[in-house]
């Protein structure tokens, strides 16, 4: 992608100007967004340098009951909407993709800012987007995309500008953590917690994007291309959900002093020949319980980022619903509406860097495997040798007694290796007549 140069500047209204607000959506977040920006007017005239005024509010079912907002803002025509000459900046709260990416690049067209909480669309059409924005020398905000009320995009994009970064990773979905987390602290089950986690607003429209990773993944592709300065876009993601993980996945992770995450891990990796790559991916993950990110519960986000002269920094807090959205998103309209007011441009991405990305493969991780194996003398012996042929050292290895006595439960835990390698010893294993059966594998970190 060309860098933002950020070439055509924004002469501004001037202070005292109105600036005029058109919501795209009223649903979990665009209705507290609509609340707030009601609620805190004043404060946001004197932040702004002129009040912000909502001229209209797209959906799509205009029979709804909508409290809060004057039926006369409502309209079903988005279209409209967006290019009227009243309208200054635009805030795209209707999640999806083709068509929120046809109002936004509208929008950007006709010289309107665009604030958007929608990580799908960014994560697929950043490029095209920022390429519109600069185009018209508007600004194109998305912090709500991220980690909801966690400031993580503007972390990235201009507290950390200068510093390296190498490695950002952590929870960043609210409901698979909310699901994971009742499933582990209360042994709910896992169609209740995720209806629970849908009833608060936390979970998209479609919650397969949860709980198959694609919501994570798409956050962990914004994070990527901000931190490493090189485009990561969502298919670029290695992406597993958490619908394979069991309640006695969790349970024996409890056992052995771990806990399930879904983690985003973003890193920047070196080979052994000093070249540079980047990795994204999203898996369900085992953590030591002593870990700070294994005391996030609910539907919290935290994530941490590693940086070369900053070390490590991390950040926690609401990651999901509507009011923890609507703070970030009315962050950026502020930010937005500031520059209508005064001029200027907020700063853009930059992925000057264009690093390659890390085949899956070569991504170096660890190994829990849990399996059902013969109990004879030798078969220990004959596992570990297998493992060390690959190159994979183990951390350690417990066996424990099945009810059939005939067995034994063992519960391997690998030191780091490639990705490749473990995936092959795992198949290795599954073809042997000693092992009966391999109940789980699971990726460990921290
Ligand atoms: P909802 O499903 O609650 O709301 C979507 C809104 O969009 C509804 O008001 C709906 O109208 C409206 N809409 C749907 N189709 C159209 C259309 N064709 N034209 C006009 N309006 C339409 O979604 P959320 O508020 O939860 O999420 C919105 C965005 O924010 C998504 O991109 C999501 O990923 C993102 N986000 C959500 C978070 C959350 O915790 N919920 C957190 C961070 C980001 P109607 O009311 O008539 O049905
Ligand atoms: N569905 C998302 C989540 C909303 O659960 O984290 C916040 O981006």
């Amino acid at each position: 992608m060309t860098a933002n140069n950020q070439s055509s500047f924004n002469p501004g209204k001037g202070t005292g100007e109105p600036v005029g607000v058109a919501v795209l959506g009223m649903g979990t977040v665009g209705t507290d967004v609509i609340r707030l920006m009601s609620e805190n007017a004043e404060h946001f005239t004197h932040r702004i340098g002129g009040p912000l005024e909502l001229k209209g509010v797209a959906v799509s079912d205009l029979s709804k009951e909508r409290p809060g907002v004057d039926r006369d803002l409502l309209t079903d025509d988005a279209r409209s909407l967006i290019t009227r000459d009243d309208v200054d900046v635009v805030v795209e709260v209707i999640g999806g993709i083709d068509y929120p990416r046809e109002l936004v690049l509208a929008a950007l067209n006709a010289g309107k800012s665009v604030v958007t909480a929608n990580k799908a669309l960014v994560a697929a059409h950043a490029d095209e987007l920022a390429e519109a924005a600069d185009a018209a020398g508007v600004d194109l905000y998305f912090e709500a995309a991220v980690a909801a009320a966690i400031p993580v995009v503007g972390m990235l994009r201009r507290s950390l500008a200068g510093d390296q970064i190498n490695r950002i990773f952590g929870i960043v979905n609210g409901t698979t953590n909310y699901i994971l987390d009742a499933m582990t602290s209360t042994g709910a089950d896992y169609d209740d917690a995720l209806a629970e986690a849908t009833r608060l607003g936390y979970a998209e429209a479609d919650p397969t994007a949860d709980v198959e990773g694609h919501d994570a993944a798409s956050k962990a592709a914004i994070m990527a291309s901000l931190g490493f300065h090189t485009r990561v876009k969502f298919d670029d993601v290695h992406c597993e959900g958490i619908t394979q993980i069991t309640a006695d996945d969790i349970e024996a992770a409890k056992k052995a002093g771990y806990v399930i995450k879904l983690l985003a891990i973003c890193e920047r990796i070196t080979d052994s020949v000093g070249d540079e790559s980047v990795s994204a991916r999203v898996h369900p993950t085992l953590i030591p319980e002593a870990h700070p990110l294994a005391s996030v519960n609910e539907s919290y986000n935290a994530i941490y980022v590693d940086a070369e002269a900053a070390g490590s920094l991390m950040f926690y807090g609401n990651g999901a619903g509507g009011a923890p959205t609507a703070s970030a998103v009315l962050g950026d309209l502020v930010g937005a509406a500031r520059n209508k007011v005064h001029g200027g441009r907020a700063p853009g991405e930059n992925t000057y860097a264009e690093l390659p990305l890390t085949p899956f493969g070569d991504v170096p991780t660890r190994y829990h495997i849990d399996m059902s194996v013969v109990d004879r003398a030798g078969v220990l012996a004959d596992l570990s040798a297998r493992f060390s042929r690959k190159g994979i050292s183990l951390r350690t290895v417990r066996q424990e007694e099945q009810e059939r006595h005939s067995h034994a439960r063992l519960i391997v835990v690998t030191h780091q290796a490639r990705e490749s390698d473990l995936q092959d010893i795992v198949k290795e294993l599954s073809e042997l007549d000693d092992v009966q059966e391999i109940t789980s594998v699971i990726r460990l970190d921290g």
